[in-house]
């Protein structure tokens, strides 16, 4: 019988993990199967050992388990630990790895794909929530020399601040939390939205927050964590703010998913004709 993996998360009926799985293992030759799961609110764990009584091998998981996920996790990688968050479960006979590839799977779109390497660049991420978290990790082992933390909430972007001081030591990089206002004029080579908002348009989670003028320097990168049908509403607000280059998030998405399935099969799969074929969906 094909191994089996799938996505757990509520709701998880457009995820496009199943059709990027699917894709990878048919390119590599491996026998393995991809589904969806969806779990009931309060019943993560449950529907995480029913999977595993059934012979599943590991999960991707998303909103809103990411947390409870790894809690679930009796070893965990470093890069869980330091997002203090979850999206891939590997299930061994006795025990439960606990992964997070979403920030390496942000830092090799920016870096293997769009070519644009972090190292002594000035970035700006929006955002101090679970996404930002996630990815800092990565982004401060990249050696950027300047990396701000904007939210609308000071104070969590400063206990982040706190939080990856040791790491951004180390890496040379200079680390600081700001408002938004206080951006007017200062030149990032990068800026990342991590927010939530724009989320649907400029629906559910409002729009995303404004920037101010000079906020990019010449031949800035603008680039949203997440995707939708055409530019985002904060690529559209970049591009009047004279960001130079967009992207948003489908190649972090194809490329977090061929780090789980490498952690899962040992073999790393090719992302470029996966996110080229997402792209024309
Ligand atoms: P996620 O796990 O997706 O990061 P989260 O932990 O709820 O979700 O964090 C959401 C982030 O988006 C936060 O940084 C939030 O800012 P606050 O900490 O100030 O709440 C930010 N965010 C959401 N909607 C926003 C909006 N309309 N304007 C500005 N920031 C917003």
């Amino acid at each position: 019988m094909a191994d089996r993996y799938a996505v757990v998360g509520n709701p998880v009926a457009h995820s496009k993990s199943p059709l990027i799985h699917a894709e990878f293992a048919r390119q590599t030759g491996q026998d393995m199967e991809y589904g969806r799961l969806v779990a009931p609110l309060d019943g993560f764990r449950a529907a995480v050992d029913a999977f595993r009584r059934e012979g599943g091998r590991g999960l991707n998981v998303t909103l809103p388990f990411k947390l409870e996920a790894f809690a679930l996790g009796d070893r965990r990688s470093q890069r869980a630990l330091d997002a203090e968050a979850a999206n891939t479960l590997k299930f061994d006979a006795d025990s439960v790895f606990a992964d997070n590839t979403d920030g390496v799977g942000l830092l090799r779109d920016l870096e293997a794909n769009l070519r644009f390497p972090l190292a002594g660049r000035r970035m700006l991420v929006m955002g101090a929530g679970g996404a930002v978290q996630g990815a800092l990790g990565p982004l401060i082992a990249a050696r950027p020399a300047l990396l701000t933390i904007a939210n609308r909430t000071l104070d969590k972007a400063q206990r982040l601040v706190a939080r990856f001081a040791a790491a951004a030591s180390a890496s040379g990089t200079r680390l600081q939390a700001s408002g938004y206002e206080a951006l007017a004029g200062r030149g990032f080579d990068l800026v990342v939205n991590g927010t939530s908002a724009s989320l649907l348009g400029a629906g559910l989670h409002g729009a995303p927050p404004e920037l101010p003028g000079g906020v990019f320097a010449i031949g800035g990168l603008a680039y949203d964590m997440i995707y939708g049908n055409g530019p985002t509403a904060f690529l559209q607000h970049a591009q009047g703010l004279g960001a130079a280059r967009l992207a948003d998030g489908i190649g972090m998405l194809v490329e977090q998913a061929a780090e789980s399935f490498l952690l899962w099969r040992g073999v790393r799969p090719h992302t470029a004709p996966v996110i080229a074929q997402l792209k024309t969906l």
